[in-house]
């Protein structure tokens, strides 16, 4: 066995971040097996290429020929599986790329994984952990006043997104059981940091209000997520896959929870001192309420106390400050944004935002 690791999704958000950080702290080198959709900035991929223990197989986790290729050749000593279609407003639209992705690609791994572990030495085995990358959602949503909710909570998946990683869930959980294979799952609540696709909220954000265009606020605004900041996540993620226990799962938020619209302010203040505008009232005045996204959860909010105590991991970066480090990174990097604007991506704001769901509740 190499000392190697094979992530996979990894020229995404969060796997790109967790590889840059990986391959910081840790001698271990990295193949990240990636289909590079739309997901996948390719100024991302660039910046992933420069370093000498990186290598990318550009293949589909649903493709079992390139998969069992990938672990035979590269012998990693665990597996780190990011890769997913992420985006809940894009599994309203399109749930079936969700379904293949998030279930068919899973188990694709999963089995070929577990046909690599079988054949390894007892020692190996034993060290060896498939590190999956769940979320928050599968929880479905919480009330104002609910508690956090723990480790062994109920699934509730509200979306075709959610739905489909509640059932990768289920069968990560199920190679444990059945066969012993070392899984472990970690479950994440809303990330943010550089190098996130501009269809989620805060890139979406910084994105359109550097254009003078609207932002978009589904409903009320007064939904709630928990924010983390990328870093804090890659170092769970580092932890449980060094010392995390096979077949468990672990929370892991940044116990930040704050509803929508105060976070879009937040955010349009920030931009107000770095960058700031002629437009009276400042980046804020282009807030607009438009129609709510379907089946959309009030809120998430994770008990982590499980990670802290067994794995001694606490989310270590300050909300604010990460978030003027997070819009700080966007404004040194226009090129970056640009590189999304792909006629796909406009159409894809064109499917999300027709003009009618901005009439419905402002006109
Ligand atoms: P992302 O959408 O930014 O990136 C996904 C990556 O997976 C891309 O590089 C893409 O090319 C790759 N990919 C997609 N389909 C593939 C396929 N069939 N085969 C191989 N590669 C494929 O995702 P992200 O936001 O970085 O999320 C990573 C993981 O973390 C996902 O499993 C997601 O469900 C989970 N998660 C994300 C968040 C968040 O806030 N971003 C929170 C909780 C959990
Ligand atoms: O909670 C973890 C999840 O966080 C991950 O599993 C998902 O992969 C990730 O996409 C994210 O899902 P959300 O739906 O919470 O993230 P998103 O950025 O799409 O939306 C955050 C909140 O902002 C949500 O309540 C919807 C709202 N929103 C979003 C967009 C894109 C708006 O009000 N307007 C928008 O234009």
């Amino acid at each position: 066995m190499e000392d190697c690791i094979l992530v996979t999704g990894g020229a995404g958000f969060i796997g790109s971040n967790f590889i840059l950080d990986w391959l910081q702290r840790e001698e271990a080198s990295i193949v990240n097996l990636d289909k590079l959709t739309y997901a996948a900035n390719p100024l991302t991929v660039r910046e992933l290429e420069q370093n000498e223990r990186y290598k990318l197989v550009r293949a589909d986790v649903c493709d079992e020929h390139a998969v069992v290729d990938v672990l035979t050749r590269e012998r990693p000593r665990a597996v780190v599986h990011f890769a997913a279609e992420t985006h809940v407003d894009r599994s309203l639209h399109f749930p079936k790329a969700f379904l293949e992705t998030n279930v068919t690609g899973t188990h694709t791994l999963l089995l070929a994984t577990l046909r690599y572990w079988q054949a390894l030495t007892q020692g190996q085995r034993d060290g060896f952990r498939f590190v999956h990358i769940s979320t928050d959602e599968v929880y479905g949503s919480l009330a104002m006043d609910d508690l956090p909710v723990r480790e062994n909570a109920p699934y509730a998946p509200s979306s075709p997104y959610s739905a489909t990683k509640a059932a990768a869930d289920q069968l990560v959980g199920s190679f444990y059981r059945t066969y012993s294979l070392p899984v472990v799952t970690v479950v994440p609540s809303n990330n943010f940091g550089p190098r996130q696709f501009p269809e989620k909220l805060i890139p979406l954000m910084i994105r359109n209000a550097l254009r003078g265009e609207c932002l978009p606020i589904y409903g009320s605004g007064l939904n709630v997520r928990d924010w983390i900041y990328v870093g804090d996540q890659c170092a769970a993620v580092r932890v449980v896959a060094a010392r995390g226990r096979a077949g468990e799962r672990y929370h892991v938020g940044g116990g930040n929870q704050i509803a929508n619209l105060d976070l879009v302010r937040e955010l349009c203040a920030v931009l107000d001192e770095l960058r700031p505008t002629s437009r009276p009232g400042g980046y804020a005045s282009l807030i607009a309420f438009v129609e709510d996204r379907p089946a959309h959860d009030l809120r998430y909010a994770l008990d982590c106390l499980k990670i802290a105590d067994e794995l001694g991991w606490r989310p270590e970066h300050d909300f604010r400050t990460a978030l003027r480090t997070t819009v700080r990174w966007y404004l040194d990097r226009e090129e970056w944004l640009a590189q999304v604007d792909s006629e796909t991506y406009r159409n894809w704001l064109a499917t999300n935002y027709p003009v009618d769901r901005y009439r419905l509740q402002n006109g």
